[in-house]
């Protein structure tokens, strides 16, 4: 996969087969990736569930240098700080729909933390909900969903692609990262527009090498 583009890559484990994490964190650690990105998911923010904290940990135990980056679709977030940091998580991403109550108290902890955070947005959440927390609070990075959140293995939707270019223009400094959809050419154009991070599950993890999607 056009792993000659300058991007980060974050292979989502959401896409491999559940009965055989470890050979897919191997594969992630065999091309070289240094992160990979959990799908967290409650039933309510999103129409499914995936699993929990004691992954990460198990995850940690073993490959201790492999950054986790862990992507939060739960509609209560603050209540899974806390374990995903024990477990060892790098990097935690919440989104911005959540009422500005839940978002600041989970930006708050994860600050007390020093861990890294994100901020994701779905694909019909205009950009404007990000411009507080972008200018008040140190965000790692933004993720740009560029699928509905819930599943592996959907399309792109390309008309996200504006909101890259507008939050390019406005935070040239944050990174941008893209969620959902990629392949060799989606990912083409997502760079293209300004991301410089992106997530990779179906295409990475469901049979496709990582030097020929
Ligand atoms: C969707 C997740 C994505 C997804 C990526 O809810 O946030 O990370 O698993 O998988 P693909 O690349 O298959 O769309
Ligand atoms: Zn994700």
């Amino acid at each position: 996969m056009l792993k000659s583009l300058a991007v980060e890559w974050l292979p989502s484990i959401l896409a491999a087969n559940p009965l055989d994490l470890r050979n897919a964190v191997e594969k992630v650690v065999r091309s070289e990736i240094k992160q990979i990105h959990l799908d967290i998911m409650d039933g309510h923010f999103v129409p499914n569930i995936s699993f929990g904290p004691q992954i990460a940990e198990s995850m940690h135990e073993v490959y201790s240098s492999l950054f986790l980056d862990v992507h939060l679709m739960l509609a209560r977030p603050d209540d899974f700080i806390d374990p995903f940091l024990e477990a060892g998580a790098g990097r935690i991403i919440l989104h911005a729909e959540l009422s500005k109550r839940i978002v600041t108290r989970s930006l708050k902890r994860l600050r007390d933390a020093a861990c890294l955070t994100g901020l994701a947005i779905n694909p019909e959440t205009n950009v404007d909900v990000l411009f507080p927390y972008l200018e008040d609070w140190a965000i790692d990075r933004v993720l740009i969903m560029s699928v509905h959140p819930g599943f592996s293995g959907q399309e792109f939707i390309t008309s996200v692609l504006p909101k890259v270019k507008m939050l390019k223009m406005r935070y040239p400094n944050v990174m941008l990262c893209m969620d959902g959809g990629i392949n060799s050419e989606t990912a083409a154009q997502s760079f293209d527009y300004g991301a410089r991070a992106l997530v990779v599950g179906a295409s990475f993890f469901q049979g496709l090498s990582f030097e020929k999607v």
